[in-house]
Order: structure tokens, then C-alpha cells, then sequence
């Protein structure tokens, strides 16, 4: 026995002195993967795997563990199943073995009905490994397909991800990024210098500025690491573990019934100027805690979690300071995203309305606004989870319809008495139908401007739609966050039914 406990000490020993990264300078993946547990429970599986690959000199190049680390421990008191790669074995590359390890916690996890959360560090499909290292991303491709909607799934990009180490995040619910560290791209600058003679730095192509800004590829821009590990952390108290339970409901610490007077002087005087819908988040919100997604891209929708009275709530709201908070392709592909996980984990929505309309102009409708604006629609209309919408100020058109209207199936409509539900803006209108009396008018100027107070009072207000009961109620915007939270309590128990589908066919 004796004998059998040394080789299986010493083989422990070998796996856990595996790689370099801790010597270079750089985070050793099992203390990160240590940061991100509760301190202890963390469990390695598959410690002993190696490759069986003996071509181009990997038959000398054997390291225990193959370059990635998996196991599964807690976050929050909660089950949880991990993987960090090592970049400094062969790149952090992929083959069969590494592959292997990662698809065994996967599927663990779809039994356990747990997350999953990869920390990637790698450069792709372990080139000396030809099929066998495709085939590896194709079998973690084809679980992340399907795990994705029954366990959340999350991915941190640490260190240079290329190839295959990019597409497997893109399947995961939430991408976060570390600053400076974590590369995303297909191919790395060498490559496209050499297909395309593009010269362009590793950060340029796929740094974490351009992924939270630019693509919307990443989701969360983390400082560094530690960073990082701490945004995991938050976002994982938010979300449920499966598609069968509720997310974990936190001891009240924000009194439900809290009325604010900000509320009623937060819109400037003139329904043209802008403000920050943030600072109404806040207030509606326990103890004003939001934490966005996609912070920094499509900025004209705001997307986030938050908790009411303990429960979490998945917050979408037009940002009237960027753009006015119009949709455009971006941002409706932004929202419908997130409106798709919060239904998936059966977090109910709060939407806050204020939009003019759909972006008009070529560039959007180029780039597809029929077909990116349809899946904002899809998403709210598939949804069945709690949908609570507040209209702000300005609902018009198609935009009034998208932001979670009644008609999208919104269990209640509330508006403030500031709401405006139309068509279009009075202006907008007016100089539509009454063109011709316009141009033929002595007084133009005096025509419009009865004409649109005309139409003001019968449209730019919330009570042609009240009677007509597209909305539930107007409130006194003090009574918004207890309104909101009297209805989650409602809806606690929401059942919806929907026709039987092998599933739908949404806008891509
Ligand atoms: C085997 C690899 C590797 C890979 C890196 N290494 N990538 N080994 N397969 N894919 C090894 C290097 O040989 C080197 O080993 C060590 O990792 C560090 O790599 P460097 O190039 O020295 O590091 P760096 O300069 O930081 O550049 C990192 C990199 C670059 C940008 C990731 O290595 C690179 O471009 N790698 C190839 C990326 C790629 O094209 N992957 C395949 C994608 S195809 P030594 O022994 O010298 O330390 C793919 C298909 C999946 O993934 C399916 C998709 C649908």
C-alpha cells in the first residue's frame, strides 16, 4: 500500500507542478480557479489525463492534466463546474485528452444542474493533433449547443484565445474580458497579415476594448484578473443554476414600499432633451445595485441584473442620452439576447420605455434592421417569465409595440402621467396628415401649431391608451419600485403555456 500511496503522490505531485504560468510571472490557472470557489471546495477531476498523440515530437511532450484544469466546487454555498486553461502547456492548445476533460465536467453539469465556467487561456486546436483536435472542438461545440438554456453557462477569456477558443465562448451565455491579458480572434495578426497584408496589433484585433465596445462579442470588460474573478463572483448571485430552478432570493435589505421624490424631478421640462435612465435604474432597484451587460456596446439600450425585494430582476431600458435611446440593429440584438437568458433561468423582466422609434437610414437598414429589430420582437414575445413594462415618457410606433407592450404579452403596463403613446411625434405627424393643408395654408406656421397641439392632447399622453386599455394603469411615478415589486410577488407563480414546437425559428 505503501508502495501504491508514493506513485500516487508522486504522479499528483507531477500533474500539480504541470506548466510554467505560476513561474512566469503569470496566474497559475488552479489559483484562479482557487479565487473563484469558496475557499476549499474546490475537487479536480481527471488530474492524470495525457495525450496519446505521437506525432511532430509530441510523444516527448507529455504533461499530466494536458493543459487544462477541471473539477467543480462552489460559488456562494452553490454547485459549480470549472475549467482553466494553461497556456503555458503547448499554448494552452487543445487535443483529445484536453477536449475529454472538459466535455466530462460539461456533462456533469447538464446531470447536476449546475454552471458551467470556463476560464480560457489558449491558442486553439492543437495543431500536432489534426482531427482528433478539431473533433474536440466540434464535441464541446455540440454540448455547449446543447446545455445551453438548461445550465447557465460562463467564460472568461484570461489569456490569447484563437480558433476553436473562441467560438465555444461565443456559444456560452455571458463572455468577460480581461483588459490587456485576454485576446479574442479567429486568427491571430500574423495571419491576417499574411491572407489579408493587414498590419494590426493583437489588442487592435481582439482586445477587450474592442469586444465590449465594438462587437459585442464580450459582455463584461474586467480590469485584470482579480477583477474578473469578483464579476464572476456577482454575477453568479444573480442567476439560477438551471432552467428548473428560480435564482436565489437574498434577505430584503431595501424597504419595498420606498417612495422617492427624485423620481418626480429626474425629466427635463422639454420631452426633446435627454437623460440618464441609470439614475432612475437606481432608485427603482434595492439599494440602488445594478450590474449591466454589455455596458459599452449599444449603448442606447441598457441592459442589466438587479434585485426588488430580494428577487432578481432583469432589467431592460432605453437610454435617452444616446440617440435619443432609438433602436437600431445593435441594440435590439443586445436586448433580445439578454431577454432570451433571463426567460431561459426564469428571471422576470422590468423593461422602462422611452424611445422615439426604430433608427431611420440607410446604414441601418443596410446592415438589416428589419431582421435585427424582428428579434427584439421574438424575444419578448417568447418569453414567459414575469414581464413588467413601465412607459417613461415616449413610446412611438413599432418601438412602443417592441418594448415589451401588452400586446408582446406583458403580464402589466404601467405609464407614467408623462407617457406619450403614438405613431409618431407630434411634429412628425402632423407634417404627414396635414401635408397638403400645410402647403396651402396662409399661415403655415399658426396651422402646425394647433395641429400638433391638437394631436398632443389626443395622443402624447397615456390616456387614450389607458381607456382603450393597451396599458393597466397610469401611476404616480412615486409609486413605481412598489408597483413593480407588488407585481413580482403577483407573478411569483407565473405558468404560461404555449403550443407544442420542436422550437422556433427566430430572427438571426
Ligand atoms: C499547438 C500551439 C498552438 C496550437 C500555440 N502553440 N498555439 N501549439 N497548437 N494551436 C504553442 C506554440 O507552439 C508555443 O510552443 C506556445 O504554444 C506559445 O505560443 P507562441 O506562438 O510562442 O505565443 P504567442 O506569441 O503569445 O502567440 C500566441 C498565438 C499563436 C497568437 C495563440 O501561438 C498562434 O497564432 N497560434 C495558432 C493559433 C491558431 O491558428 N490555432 C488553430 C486555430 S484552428 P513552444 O513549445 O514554442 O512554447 C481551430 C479550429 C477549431 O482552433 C474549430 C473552429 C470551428
Amino acid at each position: 500500500m505503501n508502495e501504491a500511496l508514493g506513485k500516487l503522490q508522486e504522479l499528483q505531485q507531477q500533474a500539480l507542478g504541470a506548466g510554467q504560468q505560476g513561474k512566469s510571472g503569470k496566474r497559475d490557472p488552479r489559483k484562479t480557479i482557487e479565487a473563484l470557489v469558496d475557499p476549499g471546495t474546490f475537487v479536480e477531476v481527471n488530474m492524470f489525463a495525457r495525450h496519446r498523440c505521437t506525432d511532430f515530437g509530441l510523444d516527448k511532450k507529455h504533461v499530466l492534466g494536458d493543459g487544462v484544469i477541471t473539477g467543480y466546487g462552489e460559488i456562494h454555498g452553490r454547485k459549480v463546474f470549472v475549467y482553466a486553461q494553461d497556456f503555458s502547456v503547448m499554448g494552452g492548445s487543445l487535443g483529445a485528452a484536453h477536449a475529454k476533460k472538459i466535455c466530462n465536467i460539461m456533462d456533469l453539469a447538464a446531470k447536476a444542474g449546475a454552471p458551467v465556467i470556463g476560464l480560457l487561456d489558449s491558442g486553439g486546436a492543437r495543431i500536432q493533433e489534426g482531427t482528433d483536435a478539431l473533433g474536440g472542438y466540434g464535441d464541446i461545440f455540440f454540448r455547449n449547443t446543447r446545455l445551453s438554456g438548461v445550465v447557465p453557462q460562463i467564460t472568461a477569456i484570461m489569456g490569447i484565445c484563437a480558433g476553436g477558443a473562441v467560438y465555444s465562448p461565443a456559444l456560452t451565455d455571458f463572455i468577460f474580458q480581461v483588459n490587456n491579458s485576454g485576446l479574442m480572434f479567429i486568427t491571430g495578426p500574423g495571419v491576417v497579415k499574411e491572407v489579408t497584408g493587414q498590419e494590426i496589433s493583437k489588442e487592435e484585433l481582439g482586445g477587450a476594448h474592442v469586444h465590449t465596445e465594438i462587437t459585442g462579442n464580450a459582455d463584461f470588460f474586467s480590469e485584470n484578473e482579480e477583477h474578473c474573478i469578483q464579476q464572476i463572483r456577482f454575477l453568479f448571485g444573480f442567476i439560477a443554476s438551471n432552467n428548473k430552478s428560480k435564482p436565489p432570493r437574498i434577505k430584503p435589505t431595501d424597504d419595498p414600499n420606498r417612495m422617492d421624490d427624485s423620481l418626480i424631478k429626474i425629466l427635463p421640462p422639454s420631452t426633446r432633451r435627454g437623460f440618464d435612465i441609470n439614475r432612475i435604474i437606481e432608485v427603482l432597484v434595492d439599494d440602488g445595485q445594478f450590474f449591466e451587460v454589455k455596458a459599452n456596446f449599444a449603448r442606447s439600450i441598457i441592459c442589466g441584473f438587479a434585485r426588488m425585494d430580494g428577487r432578481t430582476v432583469g432589467i431592460v431600458a432605453n437610454q435617452p442620452l444616446v440617440y435619443a435611446g432609438v433602436l437600431d440593429c445593435d441594440s435590439s440584438d443586445k436586448a433580445a439576447r439578454f431577454i432570451r437568458f433571463c426567460d431561459a433561468f426564469n428571471i422576470p423582466l422590468v423593461t422602462l420605455v422611452d424611445i422615439p422609434g426604430y433608427m431611420p437610414g440607410v446604414e441601418e437598414e443596410y446592415k438589416g434592421i428589419i431582421r435585427h429589430g424582428a428579434k427584439l420582437l421574438y424575444a419578448y414575445s417568447e418569453a414567459t417569465v414575469p414581464k413588467i413594462t413601465v412607459i417613461i415618457r415616449k413610446a412611438y410606433g413599432g418601438a412602443y409595440i417592441a418594448m415589451c407592450s401588452k400586446h408582446l404579452g406583458a403580464d402589466l403596463v404601467l405609464a407614467w402621467p408623462t407617457a406619450e403613446i403614438a405613431v409618431l411625434g407630434p411634429d412628425g405627424a402632423v407634417n404627414i396628415i396635414y401635408k397638403k393643408e400645410l402647403e396651402t395654408a396662409q399661415e403655415p406656421d399658426v396651422l402646425k401649431k394647433q395641429k400638433v397641439q391638437e394631436y398632443r392632447e389626443k395622443f402624447a399622453n397615456p390616456y387614450d391608451a389607458a381607456f382603450k386599455q393597451h396599458i393597466d394603469d397610469v401611476i404616480d411615478p412615486r409609486e413605481t419600485r412598489p408597483r413593480i415589486i407588488s407585481a413580482l410577488s403577483l407573478l411569483e407563480e407565473k405558468e404560461e403555456a404555449t403550443a407544442w414546437k420542436k422550437h422556433g425559428n427566430m430572427p438571426v
